[in-house]
């Protein structure tokens, strides 16, 4: 009797260690993680003070934008991007730009360069801005849906918004040599519930069923 409870216990033990690793590696394999954006450059040509006076007439913007799976075993399909620039914080909206939605592999980044007309700016107060000595900030937002490929399927869209300041002096390009990491305003602990919670279910149905 006593050998054939230890046999059973033993039995349950390797269950729920089975278990326990089929639910990690689950979880594991399931698990995404957002691309990562961030501005490694920006350019203002007419705010460029050491360019000849010609360039104060260039109402343009440049942007180089770079976009990064870190995912080893996952891809990223990104709908199309809409990048929505600002002047001063987002008092003032100055230009608009999409990117055609596209897909990328495993641990690929790519960049997205543009060249953009810039309207409704007040130019002159900016350039005197930073003639001053002083900064003027832009800011730009991202918005597209994602949908992340595991081996041969694909999961649900889900949104990815973030945006970042970008400072500019003088020279009309930023002020910080570091790239600019776009981030969200909020963390969304909602959709990563959702992620999870199929998990606890099965957990708390393997705990509850022994
Ligand atoms: C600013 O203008 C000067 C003169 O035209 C040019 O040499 C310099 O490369 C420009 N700065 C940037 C960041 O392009
Ligand atoms: C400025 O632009 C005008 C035409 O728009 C041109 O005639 C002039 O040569 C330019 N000046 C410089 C310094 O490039
Ligand atoms: C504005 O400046 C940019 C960067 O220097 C240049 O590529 C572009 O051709 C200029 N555009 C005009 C209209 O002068
Ligand atoms: C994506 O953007 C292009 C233009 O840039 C537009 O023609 C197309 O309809 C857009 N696709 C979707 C799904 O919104
Ligand atoms: C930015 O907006 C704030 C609030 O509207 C205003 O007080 C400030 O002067 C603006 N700065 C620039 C550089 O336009
Ligand atoms: C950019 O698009 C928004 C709507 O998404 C619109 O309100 C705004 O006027 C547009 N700005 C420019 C400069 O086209
Ligand atoms: C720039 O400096 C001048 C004089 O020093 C001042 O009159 C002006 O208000 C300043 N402009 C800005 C945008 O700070
Ligand atoms: C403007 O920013 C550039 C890049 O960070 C820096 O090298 C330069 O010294 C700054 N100029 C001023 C006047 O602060």
């Amino acid at each position: 009797m006593a050998e054939y409870g230890g046999g059973c216990c033993r039995c349950c033990f390797s269950f729920i260690i089975t278990s326990g690793f089929a639910a990690l590696f689950m979880w594991l394999s399931l698990r995404t993680s957002k691309p990562d954006c961030s501005i490694e450059k920006f350019y203002v040509p007419a705010l460029n003070r050491s360019a000849d006076i010609n360039s104060t007439n260039n109402h343009t913007i440049y942007f180089d934008l770079k976009l990064d799976n870190g995912m080893k075993e996952k891809g990223v399909s990104y709908a199309n991007i809409s990048l929505n620039f600002f002047y001063n914080s987002t008092h003032l909206p100055i230009a608009n730009y999409t990117v055609p939605g596209f897909y990328q592999g495993h641990k690929k980044n790519t960049h997205r360069r543009q060249l953009l007309e810039a309207t409704g700016l007040p130019w002159a107060a900016a350039l005197e801005a930073v003639s001053n000595g002083s900064t003027v900030s832009f800011r730009v937002e991202l918005a597209t849906r994602v949908k992340y490929k595991i081996m041969f399927w694909y999961t649900k869209r889900e949104r990815l918004e973030v945006g970042g300041d970008v400072v500019v002096n003088d020279t009309g390009k930023k002020v910080n040599r570091k790239n600019i990491k776009l981030k969200s305003g909020s963390p969304g602990p909602a959709s990563h519930w959702v992620r999870v919670g199929p998990l606890l279910i099965l957990t708390s149905f393997i705990i509850v069923f022994l």
